[in-house]
């Protein structure tokens, strides 16, 4: 199939979303931006069209997808038994980059949840996004846009380079603000847990609700309770290496003297050379912005080896060195 490109620009025009939303009722495939990456949809509540999702991306059947709505109020459609602690969550960060996991409703096939009994909703405060769920009228079930294991795609051109022929329509609404993944955070017991660090920080949930544990950074056969959180992801093709100063820098450039090195800093170092290098930023926003882009673009350039530099895991900086070090396994 040809793959559809529209640029959505004018705020006042919604009629390439409107042709979006006929595709989702047709039980097709489209890619749309959201607040975080880009999101690969298909009508929820349609196993067959779900399952397209799992097939064109190469996503192993037991890695639950997230249902993407257009009200708050719609989560009890998608969910029973909302707790207290998780309408507080939703009223302070819906829209926006959080991602709640609750007991899932009959109405949702269980194909979206891979027969898990919880099922992870997200309420995205993209505009482009929430036109299309909203024309469409039923919730979208939605993965990053991205062939399974490769970095989530941050702009319509990645989605393009792993999709292309692939889906019926691409919704391009330029790069998006966040470029990490939102936050899963597990509501169904009564202290919830984060599964996944990302654009909402466990500092802001915590100011919220209290205390929630936090699920620690992944070992590699470990098996739990987010599935497609438990193998090698958001991985570029190269060998990262994770460096945490100036000297481990050092050291790692002799360690790999004789292979073409790209370097990933968050400022420049004086006398350090290598076949590239780039500077990430100074702020946590920025390097969560230019991440996965700066990983895809590191795949296509002429290096065996990408050395990144660490940063400290407060606010953003937690969900960066997860999708770093995930890259690193
Ligand atoms: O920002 C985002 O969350 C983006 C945009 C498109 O909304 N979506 C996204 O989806 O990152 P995906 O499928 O790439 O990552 C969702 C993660 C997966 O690792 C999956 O295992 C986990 O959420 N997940 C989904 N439903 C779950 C459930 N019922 N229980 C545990 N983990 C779940
Ligand atoms: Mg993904």
């Amino acid at each position: 199939m040809r793959t559809r490109v529209f640029e959505i620009k004018d705020k006042k025009d919604d009629s390439k979303i409107e042709i979006a939303a006929d595709i989702i009722n047709k039980g097709g495939l489209v890619a749309f931006p959201t607040e975080t990456v880009y999101g690969l949809g298909a009508n929820a509540l349609d196993a067959s069209a779900v399952e397209k999702i799992y097939i064109v991306k190469q996503r192993p059947k037991n890695d639950p997808l997230i249902v993407h709505i257009a009200d708050k109020e719609d989560i009890h459609k998608i969910g029973v038994d909302i707790s207290n602690k998780t309408i507080k969550l939703i009223n302070k960060f819906w829209p926006g980059p959080l991602t709640v996991l609750v007991k899932k409703s009959k109405n949702i096939p269980g194909i979206v949840s891979a027969g898990l009994e919880s099922v992870a909703v997200r309420f995205p405060s993209n505009r482009i996004a929430r036109v299309l769920i909203e024309k469409s009228g039923v919730p979208i079930a939605a993965p990053s846009a991205n062939l399974f294991g490769r970095p989530s795609p941050t702009d319509s051109k990645h989605v393009l380079e792993d999709l292309n022929d692939k889906i019926d329509v691409i919704l391009d609404g330029g790069q998006t603000e966040i470029g990490l993944e939102s936050t899963i955070i597990d509501c169904t017991s009564e202290i919830p847990t984060v599964l996944r660090p990302g654009g909402i920080t466990v500092e802001q949930i915590e100011n919220a609700i209290g205390k929630v544990n936090v699920k620690s950074s992944l070992e590699k056969n470990e098996i739990i309770k987010s599935p497609g959180q438990g193998y090698k992801h958001y991985s570029p093709k190269k060998k990262v290496v994770i460096v945490k100063s100036n000297e481990e820098l050092k050291l790692k450039l002799e360690e790999f003297r004789n292979k073409k090195i790209g370097l990933m800093l968050t400022k420049d170092v004086k006398n350090i050379k290598a076949d590239f290098k780039i500077i990430i930023g100074e702020d946590k926003k920025e390097i969560a912005r230019n991440l996965f882009k700066n990983f895809r673009e590191f795949d296509n350039l002429n290096v065996d080896v990408i050395i990144i530099e660490a940063v400290d895991d407060k606010g953003l900086g937690l969900a960066i060195m997860n999708r770093v070090s995930r890259a690193a396994l």
